[in-house]
This record gives structure tokens, C-alpha cells and sequence, in this order.
């Protein structure tokens, strides 16, 4: 076998075999396969595509790459959730001690932010001691002991994937849905986890802006999950408004204990509870309804435990940015567009995201949103709050606002979007 030919039968519009696909996979993670080689096939992918038997190898040979954790020894129902990535989107962080209260493990292993959306990892680094490199020891014993665990993946699972995920990134060849699929399914799989919940987001502030690409992604990465014995279901929710009242790491902290208090923005509280029903479906976990574990505190519980259990204080200040700057509405009427990827671009510039891997982020910086679409605003009014320790940024941030915010004249009539879209099982 040899790298040329399989680039040239996808190049050529053909159909790759087991073993080309199983061959390049290997040879690739060995570094046998250039990345040069590997960026022409992954080219041609995204510009011819794979059927559903090359995608399900190519997903099977990433997962082979590297190895596969398994915690069936807990005894418990494991359940995960995977979000294809949003502004706002903190819903992991109620999320897994919600489900770990109504009685199902949850192994949830996540990434950091690249671009303008955020990642979960550093959202949780904001709270004074937390890690998130955890041994696969570690990460069975907090499982055990608090019933959820949010942490890294560690270097030995789908490594093949780690490598090609690296290189799409700088050769414009992320968005195949193919290989998006095959990428987020061969960890998931790898991880073990018996039940799968996807959220697909669809919108400005999305990888997927329109619904039928969403569906695509969906159907393909739920297949994939079931053919490999995962019970998985995906959500399609909205991502064209940023979820909740803030973007920004600490903020999205401090929004995610509301919701686990018992208050919070009601589009954040909708969606985590809609996704911890699925969940606990998917597990075949039927005991405790999650809005009671918001309710009874029972979820705010399992929070503290699973914060501590990883070196954070759970009573610990959150940081602060040390500059603030208001943007504040030009005119008075209907707020009737918030647009999601332009607060994340904004919240991005202000520190909160990085452009490369190796970027530090600023624990404090973000935006902080005072009114979403369908409000009555007047001019001068408080919109939004802009947070960074740096604030030559806020002229460069607040650029990236242009054209996100619109106001409609008084009394427009405002129909709000559903957060969830479809579900596809
Ligand atoms: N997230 C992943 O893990 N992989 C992709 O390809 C896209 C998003």
C-alpha cells in the first residue's frame, strides 16, 4: 500500500477499501504517511466525500489507533454528552452533576476553546485549583466517588485523531462533515461511555450554519454511535443567539452555579434539563426527574464534590477582569438580533478564547449580556458588558459587534426561536 494511490482513488472521486482506510490510518499515527500526504487525502475527502461504510472504518481505525477505556466495573449506567461547540454553551458544567444526582455515571472528557467558541476545560480552570489532567486511575476514582468526572482526554485515546485533528485545522479541511463526524465519534466511542447525547448546534455561531448540514452531521455521527453499540440520540439546538447572559470563562462559572442553585436564564436551565432527560433515556436510568435535583440541591451537591475531588475549591472567588466597558443600545425599540458569532468573536478579542493552541486565556475576560432578542430596550440603555484585564482590546472586540445588534422600531413583533430543533434518534 502506498499513500499516493489512496489519495488518488479519493481524488478520483472512488471509493477507499478497508484496508486502504485501515493502512493510512496506521501508517499516518506511525508517521509513516506524511502530513502533506495526509492533508491531500483529507482534501479529498471534503471535496468528494466518504459513504457510510468508509466513514464507520475510518471512525473504527482512529479508535484502533489508541486505546479504549472501559467502566463497566463501576456498576452504574454511564451517560456523556457531546455539544459540536456554541458561544455561551456552558452546559456541561450543571449538566454532568445533574445527571450523576438522577443516578447515571458521567465520564465526560472535553476540550479547551479554539476560536470563537469556548471550551469547557477552560471555563473549569477558573476555579482556583482545579485540574484538568487526570491518569485514567484518577478519573475512575472521582467517577467513583462523586458520579460524574469532566476532564482531558489523555494522549492514548484516538491519537490518530489528535494528529489529523491538528493538521485539518491549519489546511482548511475541518468542516467535512465526514471527518468532523468520524472525530468527535472515535473518542466517544473510545471513551466507553454506554449512552451518548449529541448537541448539534445550528447557526451564525455554530461549525453547522444551516439545519440540513446539521441533520447530515447528526444522522451520521448517530449511526456511528449505534453500529458501535452506544445508544446515541442527538439534539439540534439553536446557536444563532449565545445561550444564557454570559460568554467569557469565570462568567460562564458563575452562571452555571445559578443554574445549579436553582435559578439561572431560562434558555440554560431548558436545555440542560432537556439534554439530562435524554441522557438518563439513553442510560435506561429512570429514577429522579432533573428539575427536582435543581430544586432539592441534590445536583449543586454532586458539583461541589466533583469540583473538590479535582483540586478546586467550590467556595472559592471566581476572578474578575480588571476593566469594564458598557455597550449600550443606539436607539430604543425591539432588540431583535443578538448575533451569536459575533459576541463570541467579541468575547474571543476581549481574552476569553486563543488563536493558537499554546495561547494562555484570560480567566475573567468575556462579555456579560444584559438584554436577549425580544426585549424592549431604550437608547442608552446597558446591552452588554465587556470584561478584560487588557483593555486596549475593547476597540478591536467591539468590532466585532458591528452589524450583531439590531434594534427594530418600537412595538415589532418578535417571534422567538425554539432552543431545541429536532432530535434525531
Ligand atoms: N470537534 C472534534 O472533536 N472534531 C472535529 O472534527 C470537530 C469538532
Amino acid at each position: 500500500m502506498d499513500a499516493p494511490s489512496v489519495i488518488r482513488t479519493k481524488r478520483d472521486r472512488g471509493e477507499l477499501t478497508d484496508g486502504q482506510i485501515d493502512w493510512v490510518i496506521d501508517a499516518y499515527t506511525r508517521g509513516e504517511v506524511a502530513d502533506e500526504q495526509m492533508s491531500a487525502l483529507a482534501m479529498a475527502i471534503l471535496l468528494n466525500g466518504m459513504n457510510l461504510r468508509e466513514i464507520g472504518r475510518w471512525t473504527d481505525a482512529m479508535i484502533r489507533s489508541g486505546e479504549r477505556m472501559d467502566f463497566s466495573a463501576l456498576g452504574v449506567p454511564t451517560a456523556d454528552k457531546h455539544s459540536t461547540g456554541g458561544v455561551g454553551d456552558k452546559i456541561t458544567l450543571p449538566l454532568a452533576p445533574l445527571v450523576a444526582a438522577c443516578g447515571a455515571a458521567v465520564p465526560q472528557l472535553s476540550g479547551r476553546g479554539l476560536g470563537h467558541t469556548g471550551g469547557t476545560l477552560d471555563k473549569l480552570e477558573s476555579i482556583p485549583g482545579w485540574r484538568a489532567l487526570l491518569s485514567n486511575d484518577e478519573m475512575m476514582t472521582v467517577l467513583r466517588d462523586t458520579g460524574a468526572v469532566i476532564c482531558a482526554a489523555g494522549d492514548g485515546l484516538a491519537p490518530a485523531d489528535k494528529k489529523l485533528y491538528a493538521l485539518r485545522d491549519v489546511t482548511g479541511t475541518v468542516e467535512a462533515i465526514p471527518l468532523i463526524a468520524s472525530s468527535i465519534m472515535s473518542k466517544k466511542i473510545a471513551e466507553g461511555t454506554g449512552a451518548l447525547v449529541l448537541d448539534v448546534k445550528v447557526g451564525s455561531g455554530a461549525f453547522m450554519k444551516n439545519i440540513a448540514d446539521a441533520r447530515e452531521l447528526a444522522r451520521t455521527m448517530v449511526g456511528l454511535g449505534t453500529n458501535a453499540g452506544v445508544n446515541t440520540v442527538a439534539l439540534l439546538t439553536d446557536m444563532s443567539v449565545p445561550l444564557g447572559l454570559t460568554a467569557g470563562n469565570a462568567l460562564e462559572v458563575r452562571e452555571s452555579v445559578e443554574v445549579l442553585a436553582g435559578g439561572g436564564p431560562a434558555d440554560v436551565v431548558e436545555l440542560t434539563l432537556a439534554l439530562a432527560r435524554e441522557m438518563l433515556d439513553a442510560a435506561g436510568v429512570h429514577g429522579k426527574d432533573p428539575a427536582d435535583a435543581l430544586r432539592d440541591g441534590s445536583a449543586m451537591d454532586h458539583w461541589r464534590r466533583m469540583i473538590a475531588a479535582q483540586g478546586g475549591n467550590p467556595d472559592a472567588a471566581l476572578p474578575v477582569a480588571k476593566e469594564q466597558h458598557q455597550v449600550v443600545a443606539a436607539s430604543s425599540g425591539v432588540l431583535t438580533e443578538l448575533d451569536a458569532y459575533a459576541v463570541g468573536v467579541c468575547a474571543w478579542r476581549l481574552g476569553a478564547g486563543r488563536a493558537r493552541k499554546e495561547d494562555p486565556v484570560q480567566a475573567g475576560a468575556g462579555v456579560e449580556i444584559h438584554a436577549k432578542p425580544g426585549a424592549t430596550v431604550t437608547a442608552g440603555q446597558p446591552l452588554l458588558t465587556l470584561h478584560t484585564d487588557t483593555p486596549e482590546r475593547f476597540d478591536y472586540a467591539m468590532e466585532a459587534l458591528a452589524g450583531g445588534i439590531r434594534i427594530a422600531e418600537p412595538g415589532t413583533a418578535f417571534t422567538p426561536k425554539p432552543i431545541v430543533l429536532d432530535r434525531i434518534a
